[in-house]
């Protein structure tokens, strides 16, 4: 049995994930923080393809709450193979009307999140002696983005580039790979297809392909890595 953790896929991106791992064979682990239906929705999905597939509940924000989850996780299935880090909220704001709240909950849920996470696994992945993290970046978080309207979600981004290049580097000797995953803007409010270079926004297929390719054989050197699903998008450019 391989277990893949995904955070955050009741719905959204996450859940496209979820799906594609149910597909490639994985046994699967939802998770969500409010969205209990539209969880209980995506295990019954996978429920003939990975009937051992479970449901686990937790603000990632608070480290006792992921440590319970883990817990729950390691009592029921004994291993994960793959994490996903999906989870990280984002928020269109001019600075100045950010408020203090609003600029800790981007930090926590996308960085500290992502940190917890990956320490609750990476325990039982150094005894497995192998596995696969990744982690959701936004394209251009390699670099420091000074922009408008989401400085705190940059600053979050680039602090989980900076976690998944120091955490590959001192997990490979384990044989774990931890690789990061930076798509451009999917199609909302505040993005549309002509604002980028492709005519086109990214798609959920467009990522799981990457994501198919990081747990694939054919990327068993790829490590610390950061793959932009963007389409030639650069933030500031038109
Ligand atoms: N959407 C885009 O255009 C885009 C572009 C670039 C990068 N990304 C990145 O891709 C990832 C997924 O994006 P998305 O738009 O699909 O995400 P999303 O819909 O905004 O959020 C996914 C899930 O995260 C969960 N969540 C939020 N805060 C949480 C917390 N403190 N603890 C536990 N769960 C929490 C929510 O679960 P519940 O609903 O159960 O509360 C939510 O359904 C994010 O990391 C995002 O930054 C997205």
């Amino acid at each position: 049995m391989k277990v893949a953790v995904v955070t955050g896929s009741a719905k959204g991106l996450g859940r496209a994930i979820a799906l594609t791992l149910a597909d490639e064979g994985y046994t699967l682990v939802i998770h969500y923080k409010s969205s209990k239906e539209e969880a209980q929705k995506v295990l019954d999905l996978i429920s003939k393809k990975s009937p051992k597939s479970i449901v686990v509940c937790g603000d990632l924000r608070r480290e006792d709450e992921v440590s319970k989850i883990f817990s729950e996780v390691l009592k029921k299935l004994g291993r994960v193979d793959l994490l996903v880090n999906n989870v990280g909220d984002f928020l269109y704001k001019k600075f100045s009307e950010t408020t203090t709240s609003e600029f800790r909950n981007l930090i926590e849920s996308n960085l500290y999140s992502t940190l917890y996470v990956t320490r609750a696994v990476l325990p039982v992945m150094r005894k497995q002696k192998g596995g696969n993290v990744i982690n959701l970046g936004a394209v251009g978080a390699e670099r420091i983005q000074l922009t408008q309207k989401s400085a705190a979600y940059f600053l979050a981004k680039t602090g989980v580039y900076t976690l998944t290049k120091v955490m590959a580097h001192e997990e490979a000797k384990s044989g774990i790979r931890i690789n990061m995953i930076s798509p451009a803007s999917l199609e909302t409010d505040i993005f549309k297809p002509d604002d980028f270079p492709m005519g086109r926004c990214v798609t959920y297929e467009d990522v799981v392909k990457a994501l198919k390719f990081l747990i694939s054989p054919d990327a068993t050197y790829i490590n610390g890595a950061n793959i932009e699903v963007a389409g030639g998008f650069i933030p500031g450019m038109s």
